[in-house]
């Protein structure tokens, strides 16, 4: 157990597993749930990335450590799970940020068959996968949290990215399915859609890309990472208790349902 030293929610005692944890949104989360007081193990397809989220959550007093994770292959979540449930000794809380966009600005009768089932071996199989992993150890806990990122891309559908938008979708559509299935249990199990996100992948774009890309947001403006923490960090806390199969927005007014 540790202090939290952040604002938010505290999860002193609690085990987080960060899917997607070496990189962008997952990286921040993980590192954002560690200084709230959470232990996390980071998971990723990345080790080497995952390892210096995990040493940076380490840094801030934190508990963390790395687990190699393919989303896409059943062993290789099933083994990673049962390695952070042997070190952990629980798993209250998991948030999966594990995503590809695949090939973009191609019509749909232009996408690549191939390329659509990578996408949609990673964002939603890979999302089944992690969720079927997590739950056995979670209804026995009698508790647990489950976040999934999806994207306004789900909602709303983004032209050129035909099987992101549709897998996104589908992430939206199990994770309604999965909230209602276990609501009885103790496990709550959330999406959350975010629009575009102030990434060093977005910082290091032109300007003028960036304000197309938000013109359709009503508050005109990019979602800071923090934002997608402190929404990630309720959800995936004791004081989500009443919310299940849930999408949360985070577009600045743009999807309002
Ligand atoms: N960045 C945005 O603006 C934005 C907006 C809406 C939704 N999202 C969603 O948020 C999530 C995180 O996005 P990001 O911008 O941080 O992306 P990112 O590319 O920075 O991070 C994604 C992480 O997922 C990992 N990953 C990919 N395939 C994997 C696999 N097979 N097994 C395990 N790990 C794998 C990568 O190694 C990487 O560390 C994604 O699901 C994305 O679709 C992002």
């Amino acid at each position: 157990m540790s202090a939290s030293s952040a604002e938010g929610p505290s999860f002193a005692g609690r085990t987080v597993a960060v899917v997607g944890a070496a990189s962008g949104i997952g990286r921040f989360c993980a590192i954002h749930l560690g200084s709230l007081g959470a232990t996390v193990p980071c998971l990723d397809l990345d080790l080497g990335g995952a390892e210096e989220t995990a040493a940076r959550i380490r840094d801030g007093g934190g508990g963390a450590w790395a687990e190699a994770t393919d989303v896409t292959e059943a062993r290789s979540v099933a083994e990673a799970m049962a390695a952070t449930v042997d070190s952990a000794g629980r798993i209250d809380g998991l948030l999966n940020t594990a995503g590809i966009t695949g090939a973009t600005n191609r019509s749909t009768h232009e996408v690549d068959p191939e390329d659509f089932d990578r996408v949609y071996r990673v964002n939603l199989r890979g999302s089944l996968l992690l969720t079927q992993a997590v739950l056995p150890h979670m209804l026995d806990l009698g508790y647990g949290r489950i976040l999934h990122i999806a994207s306004i891309a789900g909602k709303e559908g983004n032209a050129g990215m035909a099987a992101y938008s549709a897998t996104k979708a589908g992430l939206i559509g199990l994770v309604k399915t999965m909230g209602k299935e276990y609501a009885t249990t103790g496990v709550t199990i959330n999406a959350m859609a975010p629009a575009v996100i102030q990434t060093p992948m977005v910082e290091a774009l032109p300007q003028a890309q960036v304000d197309y890309m938000t013109e359709k947001i009503p508050m005109r403006r990019t979602g800071a990472l923090q934002e997608v923490a402190d929404l990630a960090a309720f959800a995936l806390s004791p004081m989500c208790s009443f919310t299940t199969g849930f999408t949360f927005d985070l577009t600045g007014g743009r999807a309002v349902y």
